[in-house]
């Protein structure tokens, strides 16, 4: 009754920013995705007959509290699954994701959690039920099923049995790289979950946002498709760009940029003045990551580490999707 899994993070090229049902994490739109081989979470899970609750340990530390009621509730998730409605879990989770660098660890975390804990009760999930089955501990979780480029399809169902990830391109499709550039900035002020609903319930902007996603969509899987770095970074920047514009739309209205994150994005826009291609992506915290090509790798860091807001800058490849053991 045990499994060991381990998940990495990905980093949103078209965002998932809105949510249509909130419990069940349903999302107003698709999402598009690539996996990162830096940033990873490995979680073992063991059910056991003597336990008389769940047990929860993060990097060697036993967890209590709102984290650790996110993981039982998702472990009930689990048992109602499998019908073991009584059977309580120890779990373990290492994470390697520096916190500083701005990735939700929820998305390598729960996609990890949601992978051992049903491998531990013996169920044999495909990668769209285990899709599935993760999105709802953390939407963008969803998408760390798989390595390389993956797509969330929202789906239309109210119970959402067509709400997964699917693959788009494997990780060896394309060596494109990102750089997670790490600021002096303290910690994000609105939570994913209340940015999100807060636009959705007030931004004008924000059905326009809905709007241009598919051909955001379209565009950028044909980019992967031929790998044309110009044509995703364009149009990932983009994206990025629209969904943080909703926000300042919103009542109140709100911004995840600080002066280091406007100082990070000016600095990629004045490499590719340069001639350099790279572009950035800015999730729900001040913190960028800027793609480029392997080729351009030592010129891309110089220039983050040059900028005086940065204080790290962590190199990533594309990653592989769940792996056991
Ligand atoms: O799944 P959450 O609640 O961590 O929300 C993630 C939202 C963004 O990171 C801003 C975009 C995305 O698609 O990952």
């Amino acid at each position: 009754m045990k499994a060991t899994a381990k998940a990495h993070t990905n980093i949103a090229l078209i965002k998932y920013w809105g949510k249509r049902d909130e419990s069940l994490i349903l999302p107003t739109n698709n999402s598009l995705s690539l996996t990162l081989d830096g940033f990873y979470t490995k979680t073992t899970v063991e059910f056991r007959e003597d336990l008389a609750r769940d047990i929860f340990y993060l990097d060697e530390e036993r967890i209590s509290g709102v984290q650790y009621d996110r993981v039982r509730n998702f472990l009930d998730l689990i048992r109602n699954h499998a019908d073991k409605k009584d059977l309580y879990a120890q779990v373990h989770s290492i994470n390697e994701v520096p916190t500083a660098a701005g990735f939700a660890s929820s998305a390598s975390g729960f996609a990890a959690l949601a992978a051992a804990g049903s491998r531990a009760l013996g169920m044999q999930l495909s990668d769209q039920e285990l899709s599935r089955l993760t999105r709802q501990g953390s939407g963008s979780a969803c998408r760390s099923v798989y390595g390389g480029f993956a797509e969330w399809q929202q789906g239309v169902e109210a119970d959402g049995s067509d709400s997964y990830a699917v693959p788009v391109a494997p990780a060896d499709h394309w060596d494109i790289r990102v750089a997670a550039v790490v600021l002096s900035a303290k910690m994000k002020k609105v939570s994913s979950r209340e940015g999100m609903k807060r636009t959705v319930d007030t931004s004008p902007f924000f059905r326009s946002w809905v709007n241009s996603i598919p051909a955001d969509l379209e565009e950028i899987k044909q980019g992967i498709t031929e790998r044309d770095f110009d044509k995703v970074g364009h149009i990932a920047e983009a994206n990025c760009l629209k969904m943080h514009a909703t926000t300042l739309g919103a009542r109140p209205p709100f911004t995840y940029w600080t002066d280091a994150t406007m100082a990070v994005m000016q600095a990629v826009q004045a490499l590719r003045a340069n001639g350099i291609p790279a572009f950035f992506t800015i999730d729900a915290g001040p913190n960028v990551k800027v793609l480029y090509l392997p080729e351009n790798e030592i010129e891309v860091e110089k220039a983050l580490r040059n900028v005086p807001e940065v204080t790290d800058v962590i190199l990533s490849r594309s990653g592989q999707g769940i792996s056991y053991n």
